[in-house]
Parts: C-alpha cells; sequence; structure tokens
C-alpha cells in the first residue's frame, strides 16, 4: 500500500470515529435532562452550542456575513441546530445545516419543527468539506472545520458551494505550537482573501471553564440519570484536556473571514467536490 493509500484510509478511519464519537455525545447530551439542562446553562447570547461559541462569535458573523431574507447560509458542522435558527430569527435568511452526526441532524430538524420554520431552517447528513451547491451566498463553520482532514482543501470545497464573492466565517480549535501561523498558510494555499484573523484562545479558556463548572454541578445533583451522567463526565474529561492543552501552549482557538477570490460554479443540488462516499441525507 502506499502512503497516499495509507494516508486516504487514516482519513476515513478519523472520519468514521468523529461521527461515532458525535453520535455518542449527542445521544447522551440531547437524550438526558441534565444534558438538556447543560446545553441551556451553557448556552451563549441564548445559542445553546455544542462547542465554544461567545455571543462575541455570533454578533460578528452576523455583521461580517450580514445575511438578509432572501439570501441563504450553509451552517457547516451545524449540530443540533441552535444557531441556525437563531441566524434565521436574527436575518430571515434560510439557513441550510450540514452535520456528519444523524442524530444532530435529526434533532435539529425536530427543532426546526417545532419552531415553525422547517420550510426557512433545513438540515441535512452530510460531510462540511463538499456542502450541497444550493446557491448559498455564504457559509460559517463554528467549532467543526477542525475535524477535516485537510483544511485547505475543505475551505476550497466550500468555496466551490458558494457563488462568486462568497464568503466563509469559521471559529476553530488548531493543536500544536504556531498554530497562527499554519492555519494561516493553509488558508493561502485555499487561495481566499483573508478578511479576518483573530486569535480567541483567551475566550476558549473561559468558555471551557464555564462548561466544566456547569458540568460539576449538575454531575452533583443526585438526580441525574446514569445517562446524564455520562453526558457531564464526558464533558468533564474534553474541558480537562482543553485546559491543560492551553496551559501547555498546545491549543488555542482562531477565528477569521475569507472571501473567495474566485467566481465559483453553483446552484443545483449536487455535491461541490468529489466526496468518497457522501450521501446527502435529510432526515
Ligand atoms: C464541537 S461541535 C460544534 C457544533 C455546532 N457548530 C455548535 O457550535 O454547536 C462540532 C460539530 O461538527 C460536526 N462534524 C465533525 N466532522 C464533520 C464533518 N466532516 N462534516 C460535517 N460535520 C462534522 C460534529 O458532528 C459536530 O456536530
Amino acid at each position: 500500500m502506499t502512503w497516499r493509500q495509507r494516508r486516504g484510509l487514516g482519513r476515513v478511519a478519523a472520519g468514521v470515529i468523529a461521527r461515532i464519537y458525535f453520535d455518542i455525545s449527542y445521544a447522551l447530551l440531547v437524550g438526558s435532562v441534565a444534558g438538556r439542562r447543560f446545553l441551556t446553562l451553557t448556552a451563549a447570547g441564548g445559542v445553546a452550542a455544542h462547542g465554544y461559541l461567545t455571543t462575541e462569535d455570533r454578533d460578528f458573523l452576523l455583521t461580517d456575513l450580514d445575511p438578509a431574507p432572501g439570501d441563504r447560509l450553509l451552517d457547516l458542522g451545524c449540530g443540533i441546530g441552535s444557531l441556525a435558527l437563531e441566524m434565521h430569527r436574527r436575518s430571515g435568511a434560510q439557513i441550510v445545516g450540514v452535520d456528519v452526526s444523524r442524530r444532530a441532524v435529526a434533532a435539529a430538524t425536530r427543532r426546526a419543527r417545532r419552531a415553525g420554520v422547517s420550510a426557512a431552517v433545513r438540515f441535512y447528513a452530510g460531510d462540511l468539506a463538499c456542502p450541497p451547491l444550493l446557491g448559498a451566498t455564504s457559509a460559517y463553520a463554528i467549532d467543526s472545520l477542525m475535524f477535516a482532514p485537510d483544511l485547505a482543501a475543505s475551505v476550497r470545497g466550500i468555496g466551490e458551494a458558494l457563488g462568486p464573492n462568497g464568503r466563509l466565517f469559521a471559529a476553530l480549535l488548531v493543536t500544536g505550537p504556531n498554530a497562527g501561523d499554519r492555519l494561516g498558510r493553509s488558508l493561502h494555499a485555499a487561495d481566499v482573501r483573508v478578511e479576518r484573523f483573530d486569535d480567541v484562545t483567551a475566550a476558549l479558556d473561559e468558555s471551557s471553564r464555564r462548561r466544566a463548572d456547569a458540568a460539576r454541578t449538575l454531575l452533583r445533583e443526585r438526580t441525574a440519570t446514569s445517562r446524564g451522567r455520562l453526558a457531564m463526565l464526558l464533558i468533564l474529561a474534553e474541558e480537562a484536556l482543553v485546559q491543560r492543552s492551553i496551559e501547555a501552549g498546545r491549543m488555542s482557538r482562531w477565528r477569521f473571514l475569507i472571501a473567495y477570490q474566485q467566481p465559483t460554479p453553483g446552484g443545483g443540488l449536487a455535491y461541490a467536490a468529489p466526496c468518497p462516499g457522501g450521501v446527502l441525507q435529510a432526515l
């Protein structure tokens, strides 16, 4: 087996592991009272996120992408759809969420239906690196792009799903030293114009501590079911890893806005980039 084939197999395996991990994580969080209370307690500006979204992220997202009624936006790695629903509520734009976790997509779809906006806010199971061509004007990806095995290729794939002058707003965790330089090089390789590039590691540290505190509080409550307790233990393990990595200078969080320079195709339901085994599924 060649090095390329081994790398390809490694990426497929990493994708499968990520999908299983997130399916379990959402089953615990959405499927337990403690999990749902955790999402409410840690919500930033009313948005119950699975990642480290801050109200500042949400505000920059709204001002940078400036969505309006008639626009269509992609929410890549949308989770249970909280931010998609909020973006629609604030702007009137249509939102198409894509996530690799079928559990997340099913929960997001139920929430849109309950909110009475399922025509305007839709969710699909799929890979963020090859989003559907639905004539979206811009896209955002909050704490999800770091799961793409090749950031530059994914950023290019997303650009192909957007119309000319499309924009992508993202926040993501980066591991290892010189993260800003490496991230900058990946964006340069994707041939995009960088319009915002912020190191938001301090906010990551704060959000992570708040998440750990909320999980500890809910764990102490004797009424939690075993599913709820497991959800909180998983969060505590994740946040311990995040905090240790930040302290050791091995993890940071970055927020960026990029503009695509080349006119890209668009329109019609299809895949932007070749996506091995990828099938777009509404649940
Ligand atoms: C940390 S969560 C953030 C979710 C959401 N953006 C939020 O802020 O609540 C990361 C999300 O990315 C999704 N994800 C991971 N890899 C993905 C991929 N290759 N394609 C689509 N979604 C992916 C996960 O299922 C998960 O919902």
